[in-house]
């Protein structure tokens, strides 16, 4: 079983949104997996990489339509991506000079932040998207 599931719960409404949150619910567990089936440094480290680039593509979705619509609470959702992905890149760093390892914290970590985010901050844009059309 995926560490990870999707439910319903975690849909914002908008369905090119709920494609990437899937996806990055998808790559928290492909991590997982690799992790648990002791994969080599560099495939972990490709994984990661991923899951780094694709976040950073899923926030500028979000911030470009935030701004699209003149979203009144652009700025705090803003600076819950950027702590994240400062955490992320410092563990990244960590990982690639071997002063940190892939674990199941940092996997929990990753997985809490996801949903917590989604289900706290990312949902209450949705009624602001659909009534401006944001598919
Ligand atoms: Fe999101
Ligand atoms: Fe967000």
């Amino acid at each position: 079983m995926a560490i990870f599931e999707w439910s319903n719960e975690l849909s914002v409404g908008v369905p090119s949104l709920d494609e990437q949150h899937k996806k990055l619910v998808k790559l928290i567990n492909d991590l997982n997996e690799a992790m648990k089936n002791g994969k080599a440094k560099e495939v972990l480290g490709k994984i990661l990489k991923e899951l780094l680039d694709y976040t950073k593509y899923h926030f500028s979705t979000e911030e470009k339509y935030m701004a699209q619509v003149n979203y009144v609470a652009s700025e705090t959702h803003k600076l819950e991506h950027q702590q994240l992905i400062k955490k992320a890149l410092a563990l990244e760093n960590d990982f690639k000079n071997g002063k940190a390892t892939i674990t199941i914290d940092v996997i929990n970590f990753l997985k809490e932040w996801v949903s917590k985010h989604i289900m706290g901050t990312d949902k209450k844009y949705s009624s602001a998207f659909i009534e401006k059309g944001i598919k």
